[in-house]
């Protein structure tokens, strides 16, 4: 220690023994930290409860092994642990994040300081060594970035469905109406000529019209389901009412539609968005619920816009465990996190299930 420094043990008057004592008292009580010397060489010479938490070893089996022990293959080869002693002895500190392994092998994201301890005189004693367990915290980074991921690989897809389905709608849907156009007047011109030396031709030029108009139809159909156009012209209200009524004609379930009675101005990315989660819903309801009637309603009290979606069916099986490939509920609740919002799914059996999407309004409406 430096001359004229304060050594905190004078002003306590603890005896050196006292001071010791206590010190071991404070490093074994301490259950969250892995702390333990090395001598300079990097062998382990003390060991408390926490390194044992953390790491798995007794102090006896640890006592006396180099401390490389807990390190990956990959850092090891790249000469991490001598490295980081290094580091320690010229700076005084080092201090590194990464993988460590436990003595069954297994790995947790390590918070470690290194730090060199010099005798009076200046002689390198030894190191220092603190470790946390940082796996929770690395945990939630990963959860975080994985919902930051999905919500860009979310939004780019709904990107390219807008984009093949404006292709669709645009390009392929004109074609077939020229197409249908054409058909059309050569029908009219041939009628008269084949009419009674052809018969079957005019049948089958018929069957060729029918079969463009069916095709006029699909290329609707599904350029719509990709996505539809009442959204982006007439917003998230009138989407809704659109597909409740198309959910009523295709399934024969007596589906309403309840609005607010001012227009919420929602930004592109919630709409879509809520738009997504009803049509889950409804499709849910169609495969699923076996429902008489199915009400869905866009609701919202100046603070949180809702949406919920209730059927009067089946409800969840008991064992509702989610499947690996039921990525339905999963993808609603995961568009409602990338909103700030939450959804609740709620089921009585018999009673049917009722889906509630709610999320904050300010996060959603567009920018004045
Ligand atoms: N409205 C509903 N009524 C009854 N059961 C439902 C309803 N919605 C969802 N379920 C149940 O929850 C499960 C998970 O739904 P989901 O994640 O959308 O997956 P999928 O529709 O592909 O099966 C369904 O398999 C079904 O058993
Ligand atoms: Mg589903």
């Amino acid at each position: 220690m430096p001359k004229g420094t304060p050594d905190w043990r004078d002003f306590r008057n603890l005896s050196d023994i006292d001071f010791d004592h206590r010190y071991r008292l404070l490093v074994e009580a301490v259950q969250d930290y892995a702390i333990f010397m090395l001598d300079p060489a990097g062998q382990v010479t003390s060991w408390n409860p926490g390194a044992q938490r953390a790491k798995g070893y007794s102090p006896d089996e640890i006592v006396g092994k180099h401390f490389s022990v807990f390190y990956t293959a990959e850092d090891l080869a790249a000469g991490k642990p001598e490295r980081l002693l290094a580091d320690a002895g010229t700076h005084g500190r080092a201090e590194d994040e990464g993988w460590r392994v436990r003595k069954d092998g297994s790995r947790f994201w390590a918070n470690v300081v290194i730090t060199a301890v010099h005798d009076e005189s200046g002689k390198l004693l030894g190191f220092a060594k603190i470790t946390r367990d940082m796996s929770e915290r690395r945990r939630l980074e990963e959860l975080e970035r994985a919902v930051a991921t999905s919500a860009r690989v979310q939004q780019a897809r709904e990107n390219e469905q807008k984009r093949i389905a404006r292709e669709l709608h645009d390009d392929l849907g004109q074609q077939i109406t020229a197409l249908k156009m054409t058909l059309a007047l050569h029908e009219a011109e041939l009628l008269p000529h084949i009419r009674s030396s052809a018969p079957g031709l005019l049948q089958s030029a018929r069957e060729i019209s029918g079969q463009v108009d069916a095709m006029a139809v699909a290329v609707r159909r599904i350029a719509a389901d990709l996505r539809p156009p009442v959204l982006d012209d007439l917003g998230l209200e009138a989407a809704l009412e659109w597909m409740t009524d198309g959910f009523r004609h295709r399934y024969g379930v007596a589906a309403r539609c309840k609005l607010p009675t001012e227009e919420l101005r929602l930004n592109d990315i919630a709409a879509i968005s809520l738009f997504r989660v009803a049509q889950e819903a409804l499709t849910n309801v169609a495969r699923h619920a076996r429902a008489n009637t199915v009400l869905v309603t866009l609701s919202t009290d100046g603070k949180y816009c809702r949406l919920q979606v209730e059927d009067d069916g089946v409800g969840l099986p008991d064992d509702c465990t989610v499947r690996g490939n039921a990525f339905g509920l999963v993808g609603m609740r995961e568009r409602m996190l990338q909103l700030g919002g939450v959804l609740s799914i709620d089921s009585r059996p018999g009673n049917g299930v009722s889906v509630t999407a709610q999320v904050p309004l300010e996060k959603i409406l567009v920018e004045a």
